[in-house]
């Protein structure tokens, strides 16, 4: 017989191997009235399943990070009252909304799916596409073609960006936006890997920029990437791509992941295109449920 549990520090790390690498480490700190919330559930002490989610600064939204049954006792309903418990936890610390992005083409997606719509989720839409390469991206053709730019551009590394000109981006993003909200780079600079981020200049003015991290000792995540949109046919924003990749083959770093929203069709074309050169490409999905303590009775 098992039992359900709301883990905090002292109890969790023995569920760490349940979780992806990237949240583990949370784990080890969780507090009563933290932002993690993590629901164990075990056999004779032993356990058999977690499930992980993060509640939003503002305490008002969650993300369910991860949920996980080990195999031998998948399919017998744990993985719904871990669910459904965390979802309850979340709702009596103020949460009105949650929602979960999973990867899709595992062997268990049809049940998590399944899960989900038996605890009145929404319907699941698709999200990203996450493309995987290692060394294999350096014969990409597209890489060879834009080895060099015009020489009206330069590319720099990102840690050299002045002070005038990261002024000069705030200042022309208030005045006349040219930037989409979620790509301003300044957003994504904390934990940057400055070998491998660099951004662009034409005519003395930055109008690009590709963000990088290294999200564990042998990957490196091509986070966020802009060109000004009159300037994007010149290629110069695979420039900023083959250079980081070949930097990134230089510092032996071999691996190297990316995301490409669903709806930009003529990158998803390109990525479909360049198929040979990664190592996978697979699909994730989203979902979302109102919380509310009617939903859980
Ligand atoms: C997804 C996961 C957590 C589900 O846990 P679980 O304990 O098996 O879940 P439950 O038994 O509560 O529910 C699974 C449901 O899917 C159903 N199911 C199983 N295989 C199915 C399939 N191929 N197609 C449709 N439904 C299926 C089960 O019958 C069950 O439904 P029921 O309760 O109506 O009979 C588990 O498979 C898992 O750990 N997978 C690996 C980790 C993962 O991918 N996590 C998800 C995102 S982080």
């Amino acid at each position: 017989m098992y039992s359900l549990q709301i883990l905090d520090s002292s109890t969790a790390t023995a569920y760490e191997r349940m979780t992806f690498p990237l949240f583990r480490s949370r784990l080890q700190v969780l507090q009563p009235q933290g932002q993690t919330v993590a629901v164990g559930a075990a056999n004779l002490g032993q356990p058999i399943g977690l499930a992980l989610a993060e509640i939003s600064s503002e305490g008002v939204s969650s993300e369910v990070l991860s949920l996980y049954v080990s195999p031998e006792r998948r399919n017998t309903g744990i993985g719904t009252l871990l669910l459904t418990r965390l979802e309850q936890v979340l709702v009596d610390r103020g949460c009105t909304n949650a929602t979960i992005v999973y990867m899709t083409g595992k062997p268990t997606t049809p049940a998590l799916e399944h899960l989900l719509e038996k605890c009145h989720w929404s319907p699941s839409t698709p999200r990203m596409l996450i493309c995987k390469s290692d060394r294999r991206v350096l014969d990409a053709p597209w890489l060879k073609m834009y080895e060099n730019l015009p020489p009206s551009f330069t590319i720099f590394p990102w840690c050299e960006l002045t002070n005038e000109e990261r002024i000069a981006i705030q200042q022309q993003q208030q005045t006349d936006p040219w930037i989409p909200e979620e790509l301003v780079p300044f957003l994504h600079e904390e934990g940057m890997e400055p070998l491998t981020s660099f951004g662009l200049r034409y005519q003395e003015q930055v109008v690009g920029w590709l963000i990088t991290h290294r999200i564990y000792p042998d990957t490196i995540r091509y986070t966020c990437d802009w060109v000004r949109e009159d300037l994007q046919k010149t290629g110069c924003l695979l420039a900023l791509h083959a250079k980081a990749h070949k930097r990134q083959a230089i510092a032996k770093i071999p691996q190297a992941i990316w995301t490409v929203p669903l709806h930009h069709s003529n990158m998803v074309r390109f990525e479909e295109y360049e198929k040979d050169y990664l190592t996978s490409m697979e699909q994730t999905k989203g979902s979302l449920k109102i919380l509310d303590e009617a939903s859980n009775i």
